[in-house]
């Protein structure tokens, strides 16, 4: 068997490819050349067989090369970039990304939209009337140049294979797969032309990959992508066996990462972005240790400033400041509660299904291409370690469709794991690896 069948059928077997028919794979997908169902098929063999890690860095620079680097040179001082590996209600880009831009750095942020259970910063900004995520290279450089802050999709030029498989892989539940990850973060980080990059790697079955040694390993793999391309690259390892903060969904989230940069908000949310931010200055040579790094985003964000560069940016990318009061952004027509089956210390909140969940009501996608709902999605109210009354509400779902929001509802009630003693204490971020 010859050509892309005889590559699908040779990684079946668990074979390995040279950096050329990688580039034949991906750049035909690109082109047209390759049909979505040989893609779906071989990502589908790579999902089941891996690939080694001279496989991943030949896949993670066709992909770069697919497209354009975005050139920074015109933005003066240090380029950062930060990156999650995606989970539930994290939301921490809306808050790092104008911190760190509030700190003197200069955040170009090349973000994504939702990927299977987990949502995306793009869908999650364009909840905000008039933002655009769209921008050309130009525009991108120029604001990064006034404000210090962009976070936009990768444009048309940037990365096209990645976008294009990324899209493919969303409906083909081949997203949990660890060199798939690797390559999709680290050739937008590449092509992104930031200096440092801060990961953050979730571990937990919010994420993609739920165990701390597969976590660990993925880390291990991104940073050793970011060393061969000349990018010094950190890893955060941080929990996500419940969903950060307490709201899921596009709006709710805005709401959520808004009410955080004004000094308020769920603390969870407040400490991961703290802690990111705070390795971004360290790996960019602004501060000496984690901890000062810290000390200077606490200050930005009590001084208002980190909320004002949020609305810097709002306004840059063209969307209506007044829509961030109270009250402004897209809601839901209803809200059905979920309700506790039994009394007792919340131990787990599922976050795997809470994200199906708000992909279910609308705030993600279960076919190519289709749009989002911003208003939709889910607050939690009960979170591990509360303790909860028989029939007290867990949580809420924001829909427009009040039986399907019943139906989903009655379902969900078991994402939350209720018993006689409490939790054990759990650290929010397990480790970091330079
Ligand atoms: N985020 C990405 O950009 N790509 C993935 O594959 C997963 C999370």
């Amino acid at each position: 068997m010859t050509g892309v069948a005889g590559l699908i059928a040779h990684k079946q077997r668990g074979g390995r490819h040279g950096p050329e028919e990688i580039a034949f794979l991906v750049e035909g997908y690109l082109r047209g050349t390759v049909p979505d169902y040989q893609m779906a098929a071989w990502l589908m063999a790579v999902y089941f067989r891996g690939l080694d890690a001279e496989e991943t860095w030949a896949l993670t620079r066709v992909l770069v090369q697919s497209g354009e680097v975005l050139n920074l040179d015109a933005v003066p001082g240090i380029k950062v970039d930060k990156h999650s590996t995606g989970g539930v209600g994290d939301k921490t880009t809306l808050v790092v990304a104008p911190l760190a831009a509030a700190l003197g750095l200069k955040m170009v942020k090349l973000a994504g939209r939702s990927l299977g259970h987990t949502g995306g910063t793009l869908d999650k900004l364009e909840a905000i009337p008039g933002l655009r995520v769209e921008l050309s290279r130009e525009e991108i450089i120029a604001q990064a140049a006034r404000t210090g802050v962009v976070v936009a999709g990768h444009t048309a030029e940037l990365v096209p294979a990645d976008r294009k498989l990324y899209a493919l892989r969303d409906v083909t539940s081949t997203t949990d797969c660890l060199p798939l990850i690797a390559a999709s973060i680290m050739s937008k980080k590449i092509a992104g032309g930031a200096q440092v990059i801060v990961l953050d790697v979730k571990v937990g079955e919010g994420g993609f990959l739920p165990g701390l040694e597969e976590a660990r390993r993925l880390a291990q793999t991104m940073v050793e992508l970011g060393r061969r391309a000349e990018r010094p690259t950190v890893a955060v390892l941080s929990r996500m066996d419940q969903p950060l903060g307490r709201a899921v969904g596009n709006a709710l989230e805005v709401r959520e990462a808004a009410a955080v940069l004004q000094g308020g908000g769920p603390p969870d949310v407040r400490e991961l972005s703290l802690a990111l931010t705070a390795q971004l200055l360290l790996l960019a040579g602004q501060v000496r240790t984690a901890e000062e790094g810290r000390a200077l985003a606490e200050r930005a964000l009590a001084e208002g400033r980190a909320w004002e560069k949020f609305r810097e940016l709002v306004a840059a990318q063209g969307g209506r400041v007044e829509a961030l009061e109270p009250g402004g952004l897209a809601e839901a027509r209803y809200q059905v509660p979920v309700r506790a089956l039994r009394g007792g210390y919340v131990r787990r909140v599922a976050a795997r299904p809470i994200g199906e969940t708000a992909r279910a009501l609308g705030a993600g996608r279960q076919v190519l291409g289709q749009p989002v709902d911003p208003a939709v999605g889910i607050t939690v109210e009960a979170k591990v370690g509360d303790r909860v009354g028989e029939g007290e509400v867990l949580a809420r779902l924001h829909a427009q469709d009040r039986g399907l929001a019943e139906s989903l509802a009655r379902r969900l009630a078991g994402a939350w794991e209720i018993g006689e003693e409490p939790p054990k204490e759990e650290p929010l971020v397990y480790e970091t690896r330079p």
